[in-house]
């Protein structure tokens, strides 16, 4: 486009068009940051007039805070360098009242692309930056008011649920007495449906009373991979055939100071959701890891500095939509039909969170399936009993001769060592895939089914590096022992063996020791 002649009408054109947009402050920055035009819309947004302004720094227009800091010059710069600069930030008028403006900066350049000055756009934001203020603190009200009507169902329900308590107990113990005292007849069945109603009552009533948060717990420090891999079988059960689960276990332990008996209800009350909405043939995952809660938002305060462990449970149903998602922790609160639900899963999940100083996450999505995340606080070491980062070696002996597995596992355990125990390598190969930690695999040459010790022992190694070998066998022909690596045979204990040359292979094993005394501990 070829330069247009810069005639007093063209000016006067130019600026009569910039004052059209009254509700833009537009004006132009010398290099240097003064103010170089002024337009109508500036004057009613900033307050000032033309010719108070013209020849002024542009630096005026920012809080005295952002000028001290340099602010004003840096943002010209970013625009020189970027080619635009952009912001939401206050601004201060002449009456020196603050306002929330969005600003964009552009450098105006001449014919040879010298930079020769900055167009500035101001819009006051005000009103849209207060609304946004006043939907959060609506948003904050709201989650206060949610907060408050749990507690308040929480002491409610505490309440009856105590009293219920106490009734279901004597209604118990009379039917108790009376089958005891009943002969054998027609009213014997009566009696017991009476007694299995009463029990399904005192369940409803834990439930309540985990919701209420009311409920006693004996909690103690508890590896979350642990548990959640020696649950396996039971989740696995729950689910039935129509469904898999898959575990992805955190790589280091998740230790956590919990009540074992709830948390274990609270797994199986998410599964049995889980595996309502799940379809034949679909997946529930679940998943531990050791979790920064710094990484979180909307924190109560005071809580951040707190690590966390997590327990995360994914489905991929139907999902829940918002209000149910809302809703779903509320006692009582259920969308299966009559006789299927009581409502009460979710609420005693959230109590027992609550109640074990931790904090229950739902995500969902309508079509995509539905994560419900327990977040439970992490157990310094001198609460799992492993003062100063101390804990149990673990070791996993794979034995299947079941008497022998068993006295091995109790000397070890005496030792202090963490024991697991297998029959075979499929056994093993479980066990060492679900456990976070393992030390140790001490493992017979000669075991039954496809794979041996040996070919177990070189599998495992793949799967976990660190892990520490000692192999044994009273059978192994010399064919066999001639397929072992040196640092195989290193760790080869010949059976049957005496206690201190096992526990001499286990520390060789397990920091290459050479301990040449007797053990200490030996049982001999
Ligand atoms: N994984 C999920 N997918 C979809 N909806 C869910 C899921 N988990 C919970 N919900 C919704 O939340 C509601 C409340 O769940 P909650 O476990 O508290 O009670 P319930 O399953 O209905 O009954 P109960 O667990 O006492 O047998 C459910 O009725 C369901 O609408
Ligand atoms: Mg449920």
């Amino acid at each position: 486009m070829p330069d247009q002649p810069c005639t007093d009408d063209y000016v006067e054109r130019a600026q009569s068009f910039v004052d059209a947009f009254t509700d833009h402050a537009i004006f132009r920055v010398s290099t240097a940051g003064v103010v170089e035009s002024w337009s109508a819309g500036s004057e009613r947004i900033k307050g000032y007039r033309a010719d108070e302004i013209i020849g002024k720094p542009f630096s005026l227009l920012y809080p005295e805070e952002d000028r001290e800091a340099g602010i004003p010059e840096r943002n010209l710069e970013t625009a020189a360098r970027f080619g635009h600069f952009e912001e939401n930030g206050w601004r201060v008028r002449k009456d020196g009242s603050r306002f929330r403006a969005h600003v964009a900066i552009a450098p105006v350049r001449n014919a040879r692309k010298e930079i020769v000055g900055f167009a500035k756009i101001t819009r006051d934001v005000s009103a849209k930056h207060e609304l946004e203020a006043v939907v959060k603190t609506l948003a904050t009200s709201q989650q206060v008011f949610e907060a408050q009507k749990l507690e308040l169902m929480g002491r409610l329900t505490g309440g009856v649920a105590h009293d219920f308590n106490n009734i279901l107990a004597a209604i118990l113990s009379s039917l108790e007495f009376i089958t005891c005292t009943l002969p054998d007849g027609q009213l014997r069945p009566v009696v017991q449906s009476g007694i299995a109603a009463a029990l399904r009552g005192r369940k409803l009533v834990s439930q309540l009373l985990a919701f209420a948060r009311n409920d006693s717990l004996a909690p103690q420090p508890t590896d979350l991979n642990d548990f959640v891999a020696e649950l396996r079988p039971l989740i696995e059960q729950a689910i039935g055939r129509s469904a898999s689960v898959t575990l992805e276990l955190g790589a280091s332990a998740c230790w956590v100071k919990v009540d074992q008996v709830h948390l274990q209800s609270a797994i199986l009350n998410i599964i049995m959701n889980a595996k309502a909405v799940t379809p034949e043939g679909g997946r529930i995952a679940i998943r531990t890891f050791n979790h920064d809660v710094r990484s979180r938002a909307g924190l109560a305060t005071g809580q951040d500095e707190t690590p966390m462990s997590a327990l995360e449970i994914q489905d991929f149903g139907c999902g829940m939509s918002e209000e149910v998602r809302a809703r779903s922790i509320e006692p009582f609160f259920t969308t299966k039909p009559v006789g299927q639900g009581n409502g009460l899963g979710l609420s005693q999940v959230h109590g027992f969170t609550k109640q074990s100083g931790g904090d229950l996450e739902i995500d969902s999505e309508v079509g995509k399936g539905t994560t419900v995340r327990l977040l439970l606080p992490a157990c310094s070491d001198r609460e799992t009993g492993q003062e100063g980062g101390f804990r149990a070696t673990s070791i996993l002996i794979v034995e299947d001769d079941e008497e022998l597995l068993e006295i091995s596992a109790s000397i070890l355990s005496f030792w202090g060592y963490s024991v697991r125990s297998a029959l075979d390598a499929s056994q093993a190969l479980d066990i060492i895939e679900g456990t976070g930690q393992l030390d140790l695999l001490f493992t017979d040459i000669v075991i039954p089914g496809k794979v041996d010790g040996l070919e177990l022992a070189r599998r495992a190694t793949k799967l976990k590096p660190d892990l520490k070998i000692l192999l044994t066998s009273g059978y192994a022909t010399a064919e066999t022992l001639a397929k072992l690596s040196p640092a195989e045979r290193r760790s080869f204990l010949q059976k049957p063996y005496r206690l201190e040359a096992l526990y001499r292979g286990l520390r060789r094993a397990l920091d290459g020791m050479d301990v040449r005394e007797a053990s200490p501990f030996a049982l001999e």
